[in-house]
């Protein structure tokens, strides 16, 4: 795997697989890789024949100096994890080679940035990943970008960019990778003390009592969103948002119809966590019932 710093040097790494029509891959990240980065450079591997592993902390994707200061950072570590799990290039920028002086230019997806997590960290949190992604989408011209649904309102704020600027590139959303006990992967989890660790997994068992609901029947939006706000209270974890949306738009819904996306955000001590899960209704919504239709069909899932 080789390593470029600038984005001339990673066109020119990437010259000859373009011109021989291969597809590139790219996977941005901010570093700090755990196994829920490494699914999407995995899977990169097996669809691309070159795999750009972007690693660069974005500083105006953060609403708190305190937290792109304390953000972990170790490039080495990351260099082999990356390698190991199939990278090709390494491309690891400056802040001045990504926003040299003079840069002045926003990409903002209205509306959809403005909901959940951009009311909690602010307007600025996905124009600063917007602008960002975009940026790097446009250095590396890849045919496929990865992303992972964990953070699923940033794939839906990239997946409406992509379409709306007509970028030429494929948005590939990846599962939530988790630790064995559920608590999906993140970066934040080594900031969690023991005690918090455990009261950390209230998170994805909200999920999974508001998905238990889900399959019981229960299509009832509020309800559902009940039995997940008392899940995370019951192990003292308050919620900052517990919502069911549109997985596209993130409007929130009323009923469970097919599917939607239960998300959550709890700040266990100081560190702030996300998680959400598709719901999808088991069997349909009960119509007024029709003898015709004694035994309703379970919905594929
Ligand atoms: P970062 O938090 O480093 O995440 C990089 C990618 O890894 C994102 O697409 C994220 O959704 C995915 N990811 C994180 N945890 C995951 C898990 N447990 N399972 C599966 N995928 C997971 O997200 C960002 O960086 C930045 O906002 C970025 C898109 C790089 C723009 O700066």
């Amino acid at each position: 795997m080789r390593t470029a710093r600038a984005v001339d040097e990673l066109r020119l790494a990437l010259a000859p697989a373009r011109r021989a029509g291969q597809r590139i891959g790219l996977v941005p990240t901010m570093g700090a890789l755990h196994d829920g980065h490494l699914s999407l450079i995995g899977r990169a591997r097996g669809e691309c024949d070159v795999v750009v592993v972007s690693l660069f902390v974005n500083p105006s994707q953060f609403d708190e100096l305190a937290d792109l200061e304390r953000y972990p950072r170790s490039e080495r570590r990351d260099a082999e994890l990356a390698a190991a799990a199939g990278a090709d290039i390494l491309f690891a920028p400056a802040v001045e080679e990504v926003y040299p002086s003079g840069f002045a230019t926003a990409v903002e997806v209205i509306g959809l940035s403005d909901r959940l997590e951009g009311t909690v960290r602010g307007a600025e949190h996905f124009r600063g990943v917007c602008t960002v992604v975009a940026k790097l989408l446009g250095m590396a011209q890849p045919d496929v970008a990865y992303f992972g649904q964990k953070d699923a309102q940033q794939l839906a704020v990239i997946r409406r960019m992509a379409v709306d600027l007509n970028l030429p590139v494929r948005i590939q959303s990846c599962p939530t990778v988790r630790e064995p006990d559920g608590l999906a992967m993140s970066s934040r989890n080594a900031r969690l003390s023991a005690e918090q660790r455990e009261r950390a997994l209230a998170l994805s068992q909200a999920l999974q009592a508001a998905a238990r609901g889900a399959a019981d029947g229960e299509r009832d939006a509020e309800a559902l969103i009940a039995s997940a706000r008392e899940t995370l209270l019951a192990h003292g974890v308050e919620p900052e948002y517990v919502e069911l949306v549109d997985p596209e738009t993130f409007v929130a819904s009323e009923q469970l119809q097919r599917e939607a996306l239960l998300v959550l955000a709890a700040r266990v001590g100081e560190t702030r966590l996300i998680d959400n899960a598709l719901l999808r209704a088991s069997s349909p919504t009960p119509p007024s019932p029709t003898p015709s239709q004694p035994h309703p069909r379970k919905a594929i899932a």
